[in-house]
Parts: structure tokens; sequence; C-alpha cells
């Protein structure tokens, strides 16, 4: 089994179960004619997150790592009318497409996008001291997941989730002798994650239109 069989199911899951939608697939549109890199969740990845999201009762959510926005308009949909979303992006060219699709899925007044690394929102935000986030989605650079992670844990309230994507990267994960520092970060993540009392974890192994991969959901102890 591989990469046409993993196509194929989900353009079947997603005909029926998801279908056509014009805001997200002009969101998509949007990021390829400008040119960004094809690395956004798929349809059905950004079904999970929004179905989570809604699952959770979620009010206030944290995104590292906007490209154009797609999974952005996945969560903030999941929101109430008062809810919050503030997603970082390190490249302004990006979180001006970003912008607009969030504008065009009318959604810019959940929606904060900051740009610039998201080491430094990250702790930009937490000076602030924002209202605790019930939900945050890491999907930056891997190298810094682990970082990212621990920021999260910090902004997050108790039985506040946290999903971490692109973990497993072909399967690099398991590898001990990697010299790939996404994949390092993501081993990283993990020996962060045994040595953390205040969550417990899964990572799931994925296949799908993205090739092989998968996620780390954890949920902080209440
Ligand atoms: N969540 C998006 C995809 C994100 S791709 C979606 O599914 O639609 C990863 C993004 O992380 C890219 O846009 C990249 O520019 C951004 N990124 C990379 N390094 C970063 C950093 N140091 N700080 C903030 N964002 C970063
Ligand atoms: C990459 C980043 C992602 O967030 C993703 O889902 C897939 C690939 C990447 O940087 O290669
Ligand atoms: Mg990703």
């Amino acid at each position: 089994m591989s990469q046409p069989i993993w196509d194929a199911v989900d353009a079947f899951a997603e005909g029926l179960l998801i279908g056509p939608d014009p805001v997200l697939d002009e969101a998509a549109r949007n990021n390829s004619l400008a040119g960004l890199p094809p690395i956004a969740v798929t349809p059905s990845q950004g079904r999970l997150l929004n179905l989570l999201a809604r699952i959770h009762g979620t009010r206030r959510i944290l995104e590292v790592g906007t490209l154009g926005g797609y999974s952005t308009i996945w969560l903030a949909r999941a929101l109430p009318a008062d809810g919050r979303l503030v997603t970082l992006e390190l490249d302004p060219g990006y979180a001006a497409v970003a912008e607009r699709n969030v504008a065009a899925a009318g959604l810019a007044a959940l929606v904060e996008i900051r740009v610039g690394p998201a080491i430094d929102s990250l702790a930009a935000l937490a000076a602030e001291r924002p209202e605790p986030f019930d939900l945050a989605f890491i999907d930056a650079d891997k190298a810094n997941t682990p970082v990212y992670f621990e920021a999260a844990l910090e902004l997050c309230r108790p039985g506040g989730v946290i999903v971490a994507d692109n973990v497993v990267r072909g399967g690099t994960l398991a590898d001990p002798d990697t010299d790939d520092a996404s994949a390092i970060g993501n081993r990283r993540l993990h020996e962060l994650l045994a040595a953390e009392p205040r969550v417990e974890a899964t990572t799931i192994q994925t296949v799908g239109a993205k090739g092989y991969d998968g996620f780390t959901l954890a949920l902080i102890r209440a």
C-alpha cells in the first residue's frame, strides 16, 4: 500500500465527508498562486482539528506556523463569536496571504496574525499574561517543536490540548542516529513529554495525501 492508495482514500473520504468548500478551496488556490509551499494540512486533517476544537469547547486557540492560514481557517471556524485565535508566522509574505484568506473567510475579527520568529512572539505573548489558551496547534519549524511545546504548556490552561504536526516524518522519529534537525526536534519533543508530569500524550502515525507522517496529541492534566 502506498501513495496512490492514500491519495484515493483521502479523495473518497473528503468527497463524501467534507465536499467542496468555496472558502477553503479558494484559500488553497491563493496559497498555490502565491507560491507558498504545498504543506498545509489536508482537508481531512483540517476537519480533525476543527472537530477536536469543538469537542473540547475551545474558545482560545494558539497556532504556531500560519503559512497561508489554511489550518487557521479550519481552527477559527470552531470558535464561538467571542473566541480568539492567535497565530504566529515568520514570513511576512506568507502572513499577508493568510491575512487575506482569513478575511475572505469572514474570520478577521477572531484571528490575530503575529509576524516574526515564533520564539520571540511566544515570549512577547507570555509577557502580556493573556487569558490561557484551550488548544495549541504547533506546526512551524520542526527543529523547534519542543521549544514551542514548552511555551504552549505555559500558555494553555489545565485541561488544555496541544497538537504537534509532522512528528513522524517518514519514520525518522524512530532513528536514534538521525542527523536531520526536524527529526531531532521531534525526538526531543517525545523525551520532553516522557519527563513532563503535567501532560499525557500519544503519537499517531498517519498516511494520506501528504504521505507518511503523524501527529502528537497531548492533554494537560487538570
Ligand atoms: N499550519 C499551516 C502550515 C504551516 S507550514 C497549515 O497547515 O495551513 C510551517 C510554517 O511555519 C511556514 O509558514 C513557515 O514559514 C513557518 N515557520 C518556520 N519557521 C518559523 C519560525 N521560526 N517562527 C514562526 N514561523 C515559522
Ligand atoms: C513541512 C511542514 C509541515 O507543516 C508539513 O505539514 C509538512 C511539511 C515541511 O516543512 O517540509
Ligand atoms: Mg504541518
